[in-house]
């Protein structure tokens, strides 16, 4: 028999679980008020808790901690009234077993019910944490997306512990939120939070910038310097565009995560550091993986736990409340009294495709905002980037080009280059390519990357191949 306790449930929510678990006679369900909850916990041995959270009444996350601290074992659910990022992300930090949004219905309930069945047997859960004082410094993050509250909940488990985390996500997703996020809501919080952009970085630098280097390591190295990861010893260290690692830095990483120690370059002495490592790359790493310019032994280590961001145009409703969001931050800050987005605004910004995400979304309401002097925003405020060439046109012109180049080759080709025909061509294209693009950017491999997107290591592996590094 599992007692279901529910504290402070309203009455609607507490007829759906009644008639969840209406067959069911393993059930019994008391309620109590969130006042009465810690005499009732320890009178009646709840084996599961559903402890409703109504906005602004937040302090009720305070019996979460002392639910876990006096049944520690007994799976506590979350019901909160509606999306809230920090709430979310608090409430799992704490130990809850999920964060639920009411109206819950029975189904929802039951596949609950259900969830929570399969999971008992599993050990019981780590101690509570201290509880935050207060609920400050809070929502960083808009939007209620189903797929965004699973990743505010993944994001409380994961922050207490020291587990790497891997990020990824188009541009502009949030990425670096996330990482922040972590850092803030983890044990290292109070400690400092450093982002090296490997991708910015050129190749040759980027191991001093993280591992640092003693003096006359190099040309140029003039005195000892410490790296960004003994700057960051005891807090964290978010490695962006993490694709873009040489080989050699790769491995050093590595070291760094398996026995948390390295040597500053030319340096003899090991360097112990006690570091957590948040890692972003709005590439694939297994296509990365794949190509061969990313270490299989790596990423298995850099995704303790993996967070992938979805696009800005597959969040629905997220767009608008992400737009009102920045009109209320941009109306204010320019002193005007823009109060809402007109239907039709609404519409375009739901329409379009949002390849730049929400840092894209950021500016574009930030210059609609100084063309807008209503208080209305109106779609003709909006100014979105237009897809000058449509790239289905640029596709039917190269085939085309290529068409009329192949055909009178063929017959030749055909004899000369037989059993091998495809894989020739193929790379002579490939090396073309790769020969016109690094002309056009000065020979910037960062660049050229960027540009045909692919990774820096893929790069350097066709200059090699091709004979062009
Ligand atoms: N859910 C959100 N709510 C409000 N602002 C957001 C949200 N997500 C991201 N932002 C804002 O959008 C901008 C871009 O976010 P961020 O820099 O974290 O993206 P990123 O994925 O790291 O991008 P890139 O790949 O280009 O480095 C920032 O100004 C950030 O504060
Ligand atoms: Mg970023």
């Amino acid at each position: 028999m599992t007692k279901i306790l529910l504290v402070g449930v309203d009455d609607k929510t507490a007829l759906s679980l009644r008639e969840a678990v209406a067959q069911r006679k393993e059930y019994v369900i008391d309620r109590c008020k969130a006042e009465e909850a810690q005499i009732l916990i320890e009178r009646s041995k709840p084996g599961i808790i559903f402890l409703n959270i109504a906005r602004p009444e937040v302090s009720r996350l305070h019996l979460l901690q002392t639910f876990k601290r006096d049944a520690r074992d007994v799976p506590v659910i979350v019901i909160a009234e509606r999306v809230s990022t920090s709430l979310a992300i608090k409430a799992m930090k704490e130990g809850a077993f999920d964060y639920v949004i009411k109206p819950l219905d029975k189904t929802q309930l039951r596949a609950l019910l259900e969830k929570l069945a399969r999971t008992r047997q599993k050990a019981p859960s780590k101690p509570a944490l201290e509880l935050e004082e207060d609920m400050e410094g809070e929502t960083v993050f808009i939007g209620e997306h189903p797929e965004m509250l699973e990743i505010y909940k993944l994001i409380g488990r994961v922050a207490p512990t020291d587990v790497p985390v891997l990020i990824q996500g188009e541009t502009g997703t949030g990425k670096e939120l996330v990482a922040q996020e972590i850092h803030r809501h983890s044990l290292r919080g109070h400690k400092r939070l450093l982002a090296v952009n490997c991708a910015a970085i050129p190749e040759t630098l980027l191991e001093s910038e993280l591992f640092g280097h003693e003096a006359g390591a190099f040309t140029g190295a003039m005195g000892r310097r410490k790296g960004k990861f003994e700057q960051a010893d005891g807090g964290t260290i978010f490695l962006d565009e993490v694709t873009d690692m040489s080989p050699a830095t790769q491995s050093k990483v590595l070291r760094v995560l398996e026995q948390q120690e390295f040597e500053r370059l030319g340096g003899a002495e090991t360097i112990k550091v006690d570091i957590r490592i948040i890692t972003a790359t709005n590439r694939s790493l297994v296509k990365c993986m794949q190509e061969g310019g990313f270490r299989v032994d790596l990423f298995y280590r850099l995704r303790g736990a993996f967070i992938c961001l979805p696009p800005l145009r597959s969040r629905g409703e997220d767009v608008c409340l992400i737009a009102e969001y920045f009109l209320r931050q941009f109306s204010e800050k320019t002193k005007k009294n823009i109060k809402s987005l007109h239907p039709r605004t609404v519409k375009k910004l739901k329409e379009y495709s949002w390849k730049g995400n929400i840092r894209e979304l950021r500016n574009v309401i930030q210059t609609a905002v100084i063309f807008c002097h209503g208080e209305v925003l109106l779609p003709e405020h909006i100014f979105l980037e237009e897809e000058i060439v449509d790239s289905g046109e640029i596709q039917d012109d190269c085939q085309q080009m290529f068409t009329r180049m192949i055909e009178p080759l063929f017959d030749k080709l055909r004899v000369s280059e037989e059993g091998h025909l495809y894989q020739q061509l193929t790379s002579a294209l490939e090396r073309a390519l790769i020969q016109i693009t690094m002309e056009k950017v000065g020979k910037n491999q960062v660049k050229a990357a960027q540009l045909l997107g692919v990774s820096r290591n893929t790069l350097r592996d066709r200059l090699k191949k091709f004979g062009l590094s």
